[in-house]
């Protein structure tokens, strides 16, 4: 994009932290900053209506939850219902319950849906005074390597704007600006491709009583709550395939026979996507005073539903460094945060490998193999049977804890 001359900006605000995209990335930095008293100005492409509609992910793991919590947060921007702590695999028909509790201590895994969790977010930010600009358009970002970056943004009504600031959170995703303006060699990329196809559907129809994972010859399906009369579906399809090769009726039928309920309720179809099982990490997860936060620095695949937790535990590492810096100078956190958000990111890329891996494999032995389909049926086998395996597999669904929580190793909380 062409420079624009410098006379037709207006002369720049200044605000301590600018953060990119309104997902639920950045609405937790604003959020949290805010709670910290540090002033920050967030720039969303959309509209307000538009990103509070966008329907993605489902669940707030019990870490994330506690993370809320330990902010005083939780009940302002948590909606849904608590999980009831049980997940169902349905392997040939046959039903297994394990558990997603890891005993430990707090608050359990939420359902609740992401539009919930970005609309309370947003109108918590906004209730608190907070600076959202929604058609915030051509965003550019300047000096990132200096002392004071400079962001430039367009209105909605044309009028060009420069915002100085201390940090800029690159919040917006894998196709926005913040990734797009590190110099070529900076970041290294490291990207999967999982060969495998989903189709997601979103139904008007009753959720199920318990998140569902079906493995079958037929390929994998699942059916989880969006709300209390919405369903989101997923069913394993080829990997280019494209949503007009599922109308309505070969959707419910795949459904009835991969879940191995011939009576399930159908619904109104109101989405329909078909995308490729892939993930994604760049590393370091900043540059210069640009950090990079949630689905702007990785993407994960989607199985496991660590793509949004990820993005809220950048934040909140994010947010604390930044608290850190601000308030006291100590730029521990600043210094560590790529480091420490990326030990979190490839221990979920892990769980999420490793649950795509299972669950494809051992339903389907012409895509890998009858040998693949042996050592993930003995995995499945082995979280059914053995006490330590559904352990272990509650403690990663929970989110693991892979960094020491600051607030209770310097005896201070996050607030
Ligand atoms: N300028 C301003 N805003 C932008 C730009 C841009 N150039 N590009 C994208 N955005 C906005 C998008 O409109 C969106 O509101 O940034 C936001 C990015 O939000 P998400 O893509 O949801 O990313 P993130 O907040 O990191 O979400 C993390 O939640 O369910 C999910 O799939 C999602 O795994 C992801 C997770």
């Amino acid at each position: 994009m062409a420079e624009q001359a410098p006379e037709l900006w207006e002369s720049p605000e200044s605000t301590t932290v600018v953060v990119i995209g309104a997902g639920p990335a950045g609405l937790t930095v604003a959020n949290l900053l805010r709670h910290s008293g540090i002033d920050c100005v967030v720039l969303e492409r959309r509209t307000r209506e538009h990103v509070a509609q966008r329907q993605r992910a489902g669940i707030v793991e019990a870490r994330a939850v506690r993370m809320f919590d330990s902010w005083g947060l939780a009940d302002q921007v948590l909606g849904g219902v608590p999980s009831d702590g049980t997940l169902e695999f349905r392997v040939d028909g046959e039903s297994h319950l394990v558990s997603d509790d890891d005993g430990s201590e707090g608050p359990p895994a939420r359902l609740c849906p992401q539009q919930v969790l970005v609309q309370k977010l947003t109108a918590g930010y906004l209730a608190d005074g907070g600076d959202l600009r929604f058609e915030a358009a051509d965003i550019s970002l300047h000096d990132l390597t200096g002392d004071r970056p400079t962001v430039r943004y367009r209105t909605a009504d044309g009028t060009l704007r420069a915002i100085a600031c201390a940090f800029v959170a690159g919040c917006d995703g894998d196709r926005g600006i913040s990734r797009a303006s590190v110099p070529d060699g900076v970041l290294t990329a490291h990207a999967f491709d999982h060969g495998i196809g989903w189709l997601t559907v979103l139904a008007d129809a009753p959720p199920p009583a318990r998140p569902l994972f079906a493995v079958s010859p037929h390929g994998f399906a699942a059916h989880f709550a969006r709300g209390p009369h919405a369903s989101r579906y997923y069913l394993q399809c080829p990997p280019d395939d494209h949503p007009g090769a599922w109308p309505d009726p070969r959707v419910w039928d795949a459904l009835r026979t991969r879940l191995a309920d011939p009576a399930l309720t159908p619904g109104p179809i109101t989405d329909r996507e078909t995308f490729r099982l892939r993930s994604l990490v760049h590393d370091p997860m900043q540059y210069g005073r640009l950090f990079l936060v949630g689905d702007a620095a990785h993407i994960v695949s989607p199985m496991g539903g660590k793509g949004m937790n990820l993005a809220l535990h950048d934040a909140d590492l994010f947010a604390r460094a930044v608290r850190d810096s601000v308030r006291d100078h100590d730029e521990t956190g600043l210094r560590t945060y790529s480091q420490c958000c990326l030990r979190r990111v490839w221990n979920d890329q892990e769980f999420s490998h490793w649950l795509t891996r299972t669950l494809h494999d051992a339903g389907d032995d012409t895509h890998s193999g009858p040998f693949h389909r042996g050592l993930a049926r003995a995995r499945l086998d082995r979280l059914f049977t053995s006490p330590t395996a559904s352990r272990a597999f509650a403690e990663l669904m929970a989110g693991l804890d892979t960094v020491p929580n600051a607030g209770a190793q310097d005896g201070r909380g996050p607030g």
